[in-house]
């Protein structure tokens, strides 16, 4: 992984930020900062629970080959990454293993509606995430989904089929999984929702998809490596997060997430809650927004090129993008394409990376932050994670926040609560 501030317009040596940083670096390794509990995800690459990842991957090579479909039942950080992961490394239209559904992230009747009759008829695993074990999307899409398996199978069938990721000892979901005798995994007490990818939250659901949970593990082992030395000369990670609080300082309010492949934007919905939960309280924060370009550069490029100048755009490249295509000749040339007649379509996509930096960063003047990635794979996958997650624990600090709660979103919970007539 390469990180690139060249387009990044920061104006200020971003070594001034090398006391604040090394002192925040302290605080995330020697467990002294703010929400210190919560900092189990620094050394997990090395610390992992190496039964439980073996556990992991046995009881994935149990159920995937006697399952159609992989009901994945969570929320925000009991989802977001392993759907970004399986997205990113297997693509859209895997052709291989059982097919992934998200449940459990919405109250919406029409998608779970949905879900439920495309399902129905077919074999089921139903993998339910939820640290809390109390979450009200995840427990009424579970309750739904529970009832189907149950209906489908023998009390013992389904009790193999359902799995429950949860507290290691406290909720109701931890209550019903011993009662009943689920396979349950743990998210260690010491790891928030956003930074549990690496648990079984992630990996299960990875293994379930045909995704080496060793490889993940691996990158993210590396990314530990690399980023564990709080020289800014050498520490990709602090430098991002040094780069995105010198563009808050100049007034940049928002941080668009950019990538050129439809298969990368679920990295952004995880992204956006990385930084959105972390960063965002005491009235301070960078607004993040993510984009797949070029799709949409013919809906928000007119606003980034010429509109109001509040965003910057952190790109994610990665430069060996598995899968290509050759655009074929036409002997009559109807539509005047045979310019890019026997060109590789990956090539046309990053000459339209290339344009568009430019156009956005030299014409309209909005700063770019370049990420390469080397490829797509499970070990890529560890390693950038790894790096978000330190980059935004630094971002956290810089700003004296505390990175790993979320008060904010109890709010709408409450109110909606006393809507329900919940006591
Ligand atoms: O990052 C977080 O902590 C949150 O997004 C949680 O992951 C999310 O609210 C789901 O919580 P739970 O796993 O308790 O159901």
């Amino acid at each position: 992984m390469k990180l690139d501030l060249t387009n990044a317009k920061l104006n200020e040596d971003i070594h001034a930020y090398q006391d604040e940083v090394t002192k925040a670096h302290n605080w995330l390794h020697e467990k002294t900062g703010k929400g210190n509990d919560f900092v189990g995800w620094v050394k997990w690459p090395l610390e992992y629970d190496k039964e439980e990842v073996k556990r992991i991957k046995e009881v994935a090579s149990k159920l995937k080959d006697k399952t159609d479909v992989v009901l994945v039942c969570g929320i925000g950080g009991s989802y977001l990454g392993a759907r970004a992961a399986i997205e990113m490394i297997n693509g859209l239209y895997p052709s291989n293993g059982p097919e992934i559904i998200f449940i459990g992230n919405t109250f919406s009747a029409t998608y779970l509606k949905q879900v439920y009759d495309h399902v129905k008829d077919k074999d089921i695993v139903l993998n339910v995430i939820s640290k809390s074990g109390t979450t009200t999307e995840t427990s009424i899409s579970f309750r739904i989904f529970k009832e189907l398996v149950e209906s489908k199978y023998s009390k013992e069938e389904a009790k193999e089929r359902i799995i429950a990721t949860t507290d290691k000892a406290r909720g109701t979901l931890k209550a019903l999984a011993d009662e009943i005798g689920y396979e349950t995994f743990v998210i260690p007490d010491d790891i928030g929702g956003r930074y549990s990818v690496f648990t079984a939250v992630g990996l299960l659901p990875l293994a379930l998809a045909g995704i080496d949970p060793d490889e993940v593990l691996k990158g993210s082992l590396k990314a530990y490596e690399d980023l564990s030395d709080p020289d800014l000369d050498k520490n990709i990670a602090y430098q991002y997060a040094v780069a995105r609080r010198i563009l808050d300082k100049k007034g940049y309010s928002a941080e668009m997430f950019v990538t050129y492949e439809l298969q990368l934007a679920s990295i952004g919905e995880w992204w956006k809650q990385l930084f959105g939960e972390s960063e965002g309280k005491d009235g301070k924060g960078i607004l993040p927004t993510s984009a797949t370009f070029s799709t949409d550069l013919h809906s928000l490029g007119q606003f980034i090129q010429a509109g109001r100048k509040c965003l910057f755009e952190t790109l994610l490249w990665v430069d060996g993008m598995e899968g290509d295509i050759i655009f074929p000749k036409e002997e009559n040339d109807y539509d005047h394409m045979n310019y890019l007649a026997d060109k590789k379509v990956s090539w046309v996509n990053e000459m339209a990376m290339k344009g568009t930096l430019s156009a956005h960063s030299d014409d309209g003047n909005v700063p770019n932050i370049v990420i390469h990635l080397d490829d797509n794979s499970a070990y890529s996958f560890g390693y950038m994670i790894y790096f978000f997650f330190k980059a935004c624990g630094m971002t956290c600090y810089l700003l004296d926040i505390n990175p790993f709660d979320q008060p904010g979103v109890e709010v709408y919970k409450k109110k909606m609560f006393k809507l329900l007539g919940k006591e």
